[in-house]
């Protein structure tokens, strides 16, 4: 899995600045006011600083922004990188200067003047992030990255702020891998191995295979996989961070490769359907994080792990199978197969844990694309509380998302002549209407929200915390809502 960089933090060393390596970052308000690392800067660079400032660099610049001076005399660093930001910087602004600091260092070394930064573990964070690669399947780039040296006044105080951080930096991370591996590496099995890793860090992993989601007759999930050689697996993953209230369940559709089985996709862009796991990849990067901060709180992630492959076998445009709750399901179409899956996993979260609450996770249509571009994931909810902090947290945390109403009418697109329900509800308001029909297996008692990722799991542009490629979006808005409504303080 790819290492997120180091991030030490140390009192302020004004000898150590002019060896540092990699890169420097200094502090400076949108007045140009220098702290003492600042000055400290200025005078090994012969004022190099004070003329950017003078020179009217900073003008027009956003809280946040960052300006580079390369290879800046009197320096050993190739980058002087100046981070303007006004003295009472709230957490957010903190948040986006590291992101641009961490675009800029890359796998290098960075060495942070933080002074008497307020929120240097935000900072420290956005650069973490942001300083991301994939690198895997390159054989050339092997490195590890540098470290982060954050300089300030009271590091103690910084360390233990970050200390939790880098937990969820570390399940974001392995979200990303996971998005971005190819379905011949992360196939069903591979997936399995990498949440059984989690048990490492005290999280209970249980998973069950083709045999006995047969016997709780799940039919809706196993039909998808049933064309792939890879096998369907239903993976456990339970934190007991709590007291013994019930736990919050988050659900994630997990389909390793999404080929639309036999209404088989276009070919054009199907090599992007290697992220149609996205939603199982936040869940298990959330349970990381969960488990890594040790979260004082009691929440169970399943995800459904299978692959969409058209073959002999693979499930047929009209077939009739029926889920585990009960209801039979006519698939109109295969490649609406996100909700097949999601139908026995949620119905089985219910069934076996009674949650207080259900939030599931999917890359489920591309409809949400259509809506809300790559800005904005899509939620659907039957509880306006926990909705409104699903959407609170998101804000927070600067991760888009926007509610979109369910309803009756919509759900009568879903009207099958032959079963009860179909899988497909026509091009109309899609990402609605396949949210109506998971509404379909959600007990009236449970709260529960779904986010619709489709347009957020992978992008081909930067996004806010991540460069292009996998996002890792959710983790961050679901650890915060951990954090913020079923931890107990
Ligand atoms: N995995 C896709 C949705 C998707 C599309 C995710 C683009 C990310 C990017 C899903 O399984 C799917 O194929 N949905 C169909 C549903 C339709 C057949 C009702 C879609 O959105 O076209
Ligand atoms: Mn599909
Ligand atoms: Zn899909």
């Amino acid at each position: 899995m790819t290492t997120p960089a180091p991030v030490r933090f140390t009192q302020t060393d004004l000898d150590a600045i002019a060896a540092a390596e990699g890169r420097v970052a200094v502090i400076v308000t949108p007045e140009g006011k220098l702290d003492p690392g600042g000055r400290r800067i200025n005078r090994l660079t012969r004022g190099a600083l004070a003329r950017m400032i003078e020179g009217g660099a900073l003008d027009g610049k956003e809280p946040g922004a960052v300006l580079s001076l390369a290879w800046p005399s009197g320096l050993a660093a190739r980058a002087l990188d100046v981070v303007v930001l006004p003295r009472n910087a709230d957490a957010a602004t903190c948040r986006r200067a590291g992101v641009a600091l961490g675009r800029a260092k890359g796998t290098r070394p960075l060495t942070l003047l933080a002074g008497a930064l307020r929120r240097p573990a935000e900072m420290a964070l956005g650069a973490v992030l942001r300083a991301y690669e994939y690198t895997r399947h390159k054989t050339a780039e092997t490195e590890t990255p540098g470290e982060i040296t954050v300089m300030l006044n009271d590091p103690d105080a910084a360390e233990a702020a970050f200390t939790p951080l880098r937990e969820v930096a570390a399940g974001i991370f392995l979200t990303r891998d996971l998005v971005n591996a190819p379905a011949n590496h992360l196939t069903t099995t591979a997936f399995v191995a990498e949440i059984e890793a989690l048990s490492a860090l005290g999280v209970k992993v249980t998973v069950l295979d083709e045999a006995e989601m047969e016997r709780l007759g799940m039919g809706a999930l196993l039909c998808v996989g049933q064309g792939s050689d890879s096998p369907s697996h239903l993976a456990v993953m339970e934190w007991q961070g709590g007291g013994d209230e019930a736990p919050l369940a988050l659900v994630g559709k997990g389909v390793v490769f999404d080929t639309g089985g036999i209404s088989i996709k276009p070919a054009a862009g199907m090599e992007d359907m290697t992220m149609d796991m996205g939603g199982a990849g936040v869940v298990t990067g959330v349970m990381r994080a969960l488990a890594g901060r040790k979260a004082r709180a009691n929440v169970v992630g399943l995800v459904g792990l299978v692959e969409n492959m058209p073959s002999g076998s693979a499930v047929r445009p009209g077939d009739v199978v029926t889920s585990m709750k009960g209801d039979t399901i006519e698939v109109i179409n295969t490649d609406a197969e996100g909700r097949l899956v999601l139908a026995d996993v949620l119905w089985y979260a219910q069934k076996t844990y009674q949650p207080r609450a259900v939030i599931d996770l999917a890359t489920l249509t591309g409809a949400a694309i259509i809506a809300l571009g790559h800005e904005n994931a899509a939620a659907l909810s039957n509880d306006d509380a926990l909705c409104d902090a699903v959407l609170g947290a998101a804000r927070t945390e600067g991760e888009g998302l926007w509610r979109l109403p369910l309803g009756k009418g919509y759900a009568k697109a879903l009207k099958s002549r032959i079963a009860d329900v179909k899988n497909v509800g026509g091009r109309p308001a899609g990402t609605i209407t396949a949210a109506e029909f998971l509404h379909r297996f959600i007990e009236e008692s449970t709260p529960w929200v779904h986010l619709d990722i489709a347009g957020m799991a992978s992008v081909k542009a930067e996004s806010v915390h991540a460069p292009e490629g996998a996002s890792g979006w959710g983790v961050l808005t679901l650890d915060r809502l951990v954090r913020s409504r079923f931890e107990e303080s």
